[in-house]
């Protein structure tokens, strides 16, 4: 295991999981390059290491990224931060283009296998997210060595996997790679209702979100592109149907109208010691009322089991990209189904309709000011959980993934509860979120995936994309950069009082959240970006 990685919980998993055989002839594994800094290092005082792998390690090369990195060279004044996004930016590029090519049956069809960095599978949310980071240079192409050819494997391929498993959230490579399937030592002890094949799904949990991570790259690939004949072909049309059905059968209350107890389209057993692994009342999860318009969540995006299955973030970004969705459907005209474009519309409103009349709840701390949030999530009978989890989705976030503006009030008490440190009406420097962290090195929103005391740079990352406040910005920005244990990439976690104890030294989606927020504040303040971030 790592240098400085927390020897506790998932970070156990996944070194379990590693395959270790991702690397290019004589290339060292990115798994143990990444754990050391390597020269040259950053002139700047935290001295990071250069991460980047050798030219010919790299696992796939774009022009505009490079030109884009060194462009940026002129924009970031400070050496640190500069080499923070020099790592971070094109770590996907540089490590999780496992495999790329065609379908068997098929040469038309692109598929591009994603792994997450240390866990050699494709997650469906990461790989539409890790995509997402280079967005801002995606533009219409038919070039197989293109950015949107990149993406049209992606979405093919996740496309293959909602088809085969649509309850399942991470994917083993596509037979036509030749990659042997990654052993998943936790998912033997699972017993999963719809089963699966392990030849072909690496873990079964069943998250709303990863379900909304397809809407999302086929929503982003078409507002870049406009292609909008891609989505006619190969297998899109029907893997948009299983999304939507597979969410609607997730509807189904726990309880009748005469009070049986309706079978689960969806269970999940693991035999483990941790809560978070595994679902209450042998696998249904905890109840759910009837009638509420929204759809349950077996599991959060940290891949942790929900405690009230109503997951707002979830049900939030499906309604946002349900409607972006949408208007590839109406686009593909008699294409599609009749009527599915409209059905979608309909449910992305009434699912909008659903969170803001279940999903909003008083925050008891706020006393007199009785200040009204999003509830992280709810069970429709009266229930709900206030505080956030760093991984995208979160409330945190709402505004980043399109379902609100940073300006809805609702958002903004949400933020002031979910961040302790935020001025907010009320009583001063009340905490309403118990996975808030403080500490000397870094202080933000983590989760029980690593537990107490672990903030994790994701939601500083998503705290900055989502502020228009200059010395918030500059303050988040000063703490990611001196808090990588000199290793300048972006960890999972970071212990709040040791920046050399932390999670994950390769999670490729949170470096390309990195870099895509730096290239979002070239664009919105730039002059933050000429700062200096020295001690
Ligand atoms: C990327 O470019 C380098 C040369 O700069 C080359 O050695 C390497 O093989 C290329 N990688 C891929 C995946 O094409
Ligand atoms: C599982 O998938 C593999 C690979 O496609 C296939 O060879 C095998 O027959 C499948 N097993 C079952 C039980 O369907
Ligand atoms: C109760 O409702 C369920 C389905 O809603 C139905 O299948 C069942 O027959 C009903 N039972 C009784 C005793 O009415």
């Amino acid at each position: 295991m790592a240098r400085g990685s927390k020897l506790a919980g998932a970070g156990v998993l996944a070194c379990l999981w590693v395959a270790g055989t991702a690397s290019a002839q004589g290339c060292p594994d990115y798994s143990t390059y990444s754990t050391q800094p390597h020269q040259p290092l950053s002139s700047g005082s935290f001295q990071l290491g250069y991460m980047r792998p050798d030219p010919g390690c790299r696992t796939f090369n774009l022009s505009e990224v490079e030109s884009t990195i060194a462009a940026m060279a002129g924009s970031i004044a400070d050496p640190d931060l500069y080499r923070l996004f020099l790592n971070a930016f094109p770590n996907t590029l540089d490590t999780a283009i496992r495999w790329k090519g065609t379908a068997a049956d098929n040469p038309d069809e692109e598929l591009t296998f994603v792994i997450t960095g240390d866990i050699d599978a494709m997650w469906l949310r990461d790989s539409a997210n890790q995509m997402q980071s280079y967005k801002s240079l995606l533009k219409a192409s038919t070039d197989r060595n293109s950015l949107a050819s990149l993406y049209r494997g992606v979405i093919n391929l996740q496309a293959r996997y909602l088809l085969e498993s649509p309850f399942c959230n991470s994917f083993q490579p596509p037979v036509e790679s030749g990659i042997a399937p990654a052993t998943n030592g936790a998912a033997t002890d699972d017993t999963v209702t719809p089963p699966y094949n392990a030849s072909l799904v690496f873990e079964c949990k069943y998250e709303l979100d990863s379900l909304a991570a397809f809407l999302e790259v086929s929503a982003d690939y078409f507002s870049a592109t406009g292609d909008t004949a891609f989505f006619g072909k190969f297998n899109w049309l029907a893997a948009l149907q299983a999304v939507i059905n597979t969410a609607t059968s997730m509807m189904t209350p726990t309880y009748g109208s005469n009070g049986t107890v309706l079978a689960s389209p969806y269970t999940f057993t693991r035999l483990t010691t941790r809560s978070t692994e595994t679902l209450a009342n042998n696998g249904l999860g905890s109840p759910v009322a009837a009638g509420t318009g929204l759809i349950r969540s077996a599991f959060r995006p940290s891949d942790d089991s929900t405690l009230l299955q109503f997951f707002i973030p979830a049900n939030m970004m499906f309604s946002h990209y349900l409607e972006q969705t949408a208007k590839i459907v109406d686009k593909l005209g008699s294409t599609a189904p009749a009527a599915l474009g409209a059905h979608m519309h309909a449910f992305a409103a009434e699912l909008r309709e659903a969170v803001l009349h279940h999903g909003i709840v008083p925050d008891p701390n706020a006393g007199e000011f009785a200040a009204l949030v999003y509830a992280y999530e709810v069970d429709g009978f009266g229930s709900s959980i206030i505080m956030d989890d760093a991984n995208i989705p979160s409330l945190l976030s709402a505004p980043f993934f399109g379902f609100t503006s940073i300006s809805d009030p609702v958002y903004q008490n949400t933020r002031g509860a979910i961040l302790s440190d935020t001025p907010r009406p009320g009583p001063a420097q009340y905490n309403s979120n118990p996975y808030y962290m403080h500490g000397p090195v870094i202080s933000g929103v983590g989760g029980p995936h690593q537990g107490p005391g672990y903030a994790w740079p994701m939601a500083s990352i998503v705290r900055i994309l989502t502020s228009d406040d200059d010395d918030e910005i500059v303050d988040q920005l000063q703490m990611l950069v001196s808090s990588t244990g000199g290793l300048g990439l972006i960890h999972e976690s970071v212990n709040t009082f040791d920046q050399n104890t932390w999670t994950r030294q390769w999670f490729s989606w949170a470096n390309g959240l990195f870099g895509q927020m730096i290239l979002d504040l070239k664009e919105r303040k730039p002059d933050l970006l000429k700062m200096s971030y020295q001690p």
